[in-house]
């Protein structure tokens, strides 16, 4: 019996200590909304359903944090009279709600010091910002249109709404919704014509991540239309060497004065496509005939002329020593060599595609002449090697003729010896 009674008050009394434990740490822990919102919630969209992905719940943040009122208490009226209770923010009401926090930077820098605490300062500048807070059109994307609410997540993080490849979704829910934009008589075609465009097809079938969604032109929160004298510069925050060539260029302070919008003015803006050659020249389907003529008193057409003819020799020197080589290829001749240089002609190709933004015709004939050489080079070697091909060949061929005429003589010889 003694036995019996001392091996079951071991765990009777740890039992007991485990349960004071888990009382203590629940209510340390306790988060009663959470708790309570996921018995009765049954919408998979629910904040409690929604809220285990969320970036402030990772981060140890609740219900609370955000919509205020204490997480001990037991009943949602209480939770409605405690002091703090914000309770949900109406849309023109989110910026602020959201700002609490994140304009906060002694409060940030504690819980993530590499986030940025200028959201809302720019956001207040943008065309949404000024709609909403200006005038209260709550169809102006505040906060959570971006970001969703209660499973907000990081940028970098695939499935969250502003991560790159889906950007453009968010942002033509409202954009590339007709009805929805209707009042407000600008396009509606922005996220058709990115997703046709050189860029949309690297990001969104490619995944290229280097390629701009449309934050990357409007900014994140500052999303507004770059004036037509800036355009240059967003384009430039890639191509940079381009922008630089037209910044020196006649046509930076003639567009700009005209009003003309720089890049998009050839490129267009959302429907950027594969420059073509044809688009430089004097033929009716190139770019610079909309406004120059051969009388207009300036040298641009003469000028087109010759950038056209260095980009297309430029381009047919290329094409032609590529297809000698490709051909010394088949034939089992080495050719990495040339393989090589063509790499290099590329590279002179890109070159001038950059120099024709300077609009000046010594440049870029000065710039395509390497490439030129180089490809002509190319083509010779090439050639070269193909011509050393049929040499070997044809003097192999004459050689097997000898020696079989040889062979044949040799043959006669041997058997009229034997008669
Ligand atoms: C005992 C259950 C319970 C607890 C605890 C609870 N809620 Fe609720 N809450 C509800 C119910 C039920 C509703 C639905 C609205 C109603 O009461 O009609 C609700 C509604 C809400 C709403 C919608 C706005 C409103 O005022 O109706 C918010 C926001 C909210 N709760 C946040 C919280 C937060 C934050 C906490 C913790 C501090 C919390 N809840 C704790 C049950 C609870
Ligand atoms: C990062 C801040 C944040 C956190 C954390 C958060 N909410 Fe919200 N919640 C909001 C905002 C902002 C809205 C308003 C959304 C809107 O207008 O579309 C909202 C709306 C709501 C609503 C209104 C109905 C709905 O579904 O949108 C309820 C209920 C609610 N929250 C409950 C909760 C509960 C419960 C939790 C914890 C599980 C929680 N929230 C966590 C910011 C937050
Ligand atoms: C209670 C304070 C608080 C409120 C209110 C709040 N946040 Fe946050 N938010 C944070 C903290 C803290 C982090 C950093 C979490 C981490 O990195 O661990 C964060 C992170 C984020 C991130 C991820 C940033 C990144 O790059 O990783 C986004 C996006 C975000 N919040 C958006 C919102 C939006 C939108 C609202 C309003 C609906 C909001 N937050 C309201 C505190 C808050
Ligand atoms: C028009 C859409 C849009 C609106 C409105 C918007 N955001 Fe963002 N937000 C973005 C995009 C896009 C990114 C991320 C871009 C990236 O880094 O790739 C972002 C990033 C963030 C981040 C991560 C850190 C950073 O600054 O890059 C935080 C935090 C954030 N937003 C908070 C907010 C808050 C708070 C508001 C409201 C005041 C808000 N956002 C309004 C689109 C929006
Ligand atoms: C909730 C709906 C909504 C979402 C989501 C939204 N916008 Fe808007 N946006 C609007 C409305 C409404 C206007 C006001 C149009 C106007 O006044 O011309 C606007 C205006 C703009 C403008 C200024 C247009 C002009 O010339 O007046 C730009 C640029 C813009 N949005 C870019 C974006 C980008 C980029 C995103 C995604 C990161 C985005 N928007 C997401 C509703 C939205
Ligand atoms: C490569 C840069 C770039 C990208 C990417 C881009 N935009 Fe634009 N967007 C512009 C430029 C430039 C303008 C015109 C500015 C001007 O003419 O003043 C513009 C204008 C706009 C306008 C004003 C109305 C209009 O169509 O002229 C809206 C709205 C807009 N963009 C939304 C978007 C949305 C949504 C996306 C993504 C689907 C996007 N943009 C992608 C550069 C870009
Ligand atoms: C965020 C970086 C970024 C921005 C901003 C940007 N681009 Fe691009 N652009 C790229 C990338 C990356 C590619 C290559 C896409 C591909 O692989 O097809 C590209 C390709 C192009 C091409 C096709 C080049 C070719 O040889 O096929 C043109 C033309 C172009 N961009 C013009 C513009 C114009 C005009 C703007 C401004 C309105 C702009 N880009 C803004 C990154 C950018
Ligand atoms: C006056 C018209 C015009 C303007 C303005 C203009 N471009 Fe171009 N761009 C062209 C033409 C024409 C080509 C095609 C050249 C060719 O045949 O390869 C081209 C080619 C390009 C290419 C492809 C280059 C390559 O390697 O083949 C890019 C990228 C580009 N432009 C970006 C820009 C950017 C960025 C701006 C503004 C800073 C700009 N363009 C301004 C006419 C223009
Ligand atoms: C939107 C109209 C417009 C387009 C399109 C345009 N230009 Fe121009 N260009 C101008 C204006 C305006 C000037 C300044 C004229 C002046 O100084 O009298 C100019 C000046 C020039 C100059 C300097 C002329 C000189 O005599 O100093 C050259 C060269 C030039 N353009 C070449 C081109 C080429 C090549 C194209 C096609 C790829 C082109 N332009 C397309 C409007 C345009």
């Amino acid at each position: 019996m003694v036995f019996v009674k001392k091996k079951t008050t071991v765990p009777v009394s740890a039992l007991y200590m485990f349960a004071v434990w888990c009382l203590i740490s629940m209510t340390a822990h306790a988060d009663t909304c959470l708790e309570c919102h996921s018995e009765w919630e049954d919408n998979d969209r629910a904040p409690s359903k929604l809220i285990s992905t969320d970036v402030h719940f990772k981060a140890g943040l609740g219900c609370a944090d955000c919509h205020g009122g204490d997480p001990t208490l037991e009943d949602m009226d209480d939770v409605r009279q405690y002091k703090n209770y914000l309770g949900v923010p109406e849309p023109e009401e989110i910026p602020l709600f959201c700002a609490g926090c994140h304009s906060n930077p002694a409060y940030m820098i504690k819980h993530n010091p590499s986030l940025s605490t200028d959201q809302f300062d720019k956001y207040k500048t943008s065309v949404h910002g000024k709609l909403l807070l200006g005038k209260g059109d709550i169809k102006a994307a505040n906060c959570v249109s971006c970001h969703s609410v209660h499973d907000i997540a990081s940028p970098r993080i695939p499935t969250s709404t502003v991560y790159a490849v889906n950007i453009p979704t968010t942002c033509a829910e409202c954009h590339g919704d007709a009805g929805y934009m209707a009042e407000y008589k600008i396009p509606t075609d922005q996220y058709e014509k990115f997703a046709g465009s050189v860029h949309g097809i690297a990001l969104l079938e490619r995944n290229d991540l280097g390629a701009p969604a449309c934050n990357d032109c409007h900014g994140n929160h500052g999303a507004i239309p770059p004036g037509v004298t800036s355009i240059s510069a967003v384009c430039g925050l890639c191509h940079s060497l381009i922008a630089d060539e037209f910044s020196r260029s006649p046509h930076k302070k003639a567009f700009d004065d005209l009003g003309y919008p720089e890049c998009e003015g050839c490129h267009s803006n959302h429907l950027v496509q594969k420059p073509q050659h044809y688009w430089m020249g004097t033929s009716d389907s190139s770019i610079c005939v909309n406004c120059h003529a051969f009388d207009d008193g300036t040298i641009a057409l003469t000028s087109a002329e010759t950038m056209h003819k260095s980009l297309v020799d430029l381009h047919d020197a290329y094409t032609r020593a590529e297809s000698r080589t490709n051909d010394g290829e088949l034939k089992g001749m080495m050719v990495t060599d040339l393989r090589f240089k063509l790499k290099e002609v590329k590279q002179f190709i890109i070159k001038t595609g950059t120099a024709i933004h300077s609009f000046n015709d010594s440049v870029v004939v000065k710039t395509a002449e390497p490439g030129l050489q180089l490809a002509n080079k190319v083509y010779e070697s090439a050639a070269a090697k193909i011509d050393e091909y049929y040499y070997r060949r044809y003097g192999l061929g004459i050689a097997s003729l000898i020696i079989t005429m040889l062979a044949v003589l040799l043959y006669f010889k041997i058997k009229s010896i034997g008669k």
